[in-house]
């Protein structure tokens, strides 16, 4: 039987924080869930959710992962628990790690997902912060591996902000060798520091590309990314943001550019008619809604192997 393996109690915090090894291990694990044939236990295990930001796919996707894996996940909020009063992340993270064995975090600041990762005794897992969201990033290649089978094929195009989605895709691409192109506005390039670090671990320059030129970006793409313009806590920016992106609306037009095989991701939420149309969400090239169902897949064999 297939066996986790590596990742055993580790924190999982960034992208960086797997080998392309344990990816891809983690991909197997997945396709076996995914196809019923395996079947691990975590009975009594139990994984804290603290989510300081709304969200549907990643609370679901973690509360149904452990109920398959025979555990249970407890939801905390800053309205519902003392977190919101301001006690100290290094008081909250002592105090859940005794009762929780995982906690999981959407936060703002990745260096407060850092704090409660230091101060836990159980392993932390980000479900996202405002730099990184590499659980989706896991879910996002499982669901092109499901689909080209071979990375070094593979040719994304990410169309958008240069946000915490765009950067774990550049550095999970950057593991995985695929080669990856940000098209953005100028001014909303992906984080710097993270284009460093993936620019270290590619071995060929020209696999990682940052432009504001989106038409350069399209020819010969078989993957077509984008994410809503305004994340969450840029409500204020709204206005500003869809002129800056007006021309980046995922539309017939820039599909008819990519390859002939281009296959649309979009992690969701969508603003239908901003980011994208409602005709490329539910077109046949659309895999939007078996990447969402791969977030349960791929997670819950995360979870196998933090656990086991
Ligand atoms: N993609 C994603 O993280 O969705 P939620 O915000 O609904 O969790």
């Amino acid at each position: 039987m297939l066996k986790p393996k590596n990742l055993y109690s580790r924190d999982f915090l960034s992208s960086l924080d797997t080998s392309e090894k344990e990816i891809l291990n983690i991909f197997e694990l997945a396709k076996n869930f995914k196809n019923k044939e395996l079947n691990i236990e975590l009975k009594d295990k139990v994984l804290g959710l603290v989510f300081d930001k709304s969200s549907t796919r990643t609370r679901v996707s973690f509360q149904v992962a452990m109920s398959r894996l025979g555990g249970t996940t407890i939801d905390l909020n800053p309205t519902t628990s003392q977190i919101g009063r301001g006690e100290p992340i290094k008081d909250t993270a002592r105090v859940l790690s005794r009762y929780c064995d995982a906690i999981a975090i959407r936060t703002f600041h990745q260096s407060d997902l850092n704090e409660y990762a230091k101060w836990s005794s159980k392993p932390v897992i980000n479900a996202l912060t405002d730099l990184e969201h590499p659980c989706q990033a896991l879910a996002d290649f499982f669901t092109i591996k499901e689909e080209f089978h071979d990375f070094k094929k593979v040719v994304l195009t990410f169309i958008g902000d240069g946000n915490n989605v765009a950067n774990s895709l550049i550095l999970c691409g950057a593991l995985l060798g695929v080669e990856v192109r940000i098209a953005c506005p100028p001014g909303y390039e992906p984080d710097k520091e993270v284009v460093n670090k993936a620019r270290k671990l590619y071995k060929n320059d020209d696999l990682l590309r940052i432009t504001n030129d989106l038409a350069s970006a399209l020819p010969g793409a078989n993957v077509l990314y984008t994410d809503v313009w305004s994340s969450m806590g840029e409500e204020n920016k709204k206005e500003i943001k869809d002129k800056d992106f007006s021309g980046f609306t995922v539309n017939s037009d820039l599909l008819s550019q990519a390859d002939d095989d281009v296959i649309i991701l979009h992690c969701l939420p969508a603003y239908r008619s901003k980011e994208i149309t409602d005709e490329v969400i539910d077109s046949n090239n659309s895999r939007i809604f078996e990447q969402a169902e791969n977030r349960m897949h791929v997670q819950q064999a995360l979870l196998a192997c933090l656990f086991s």
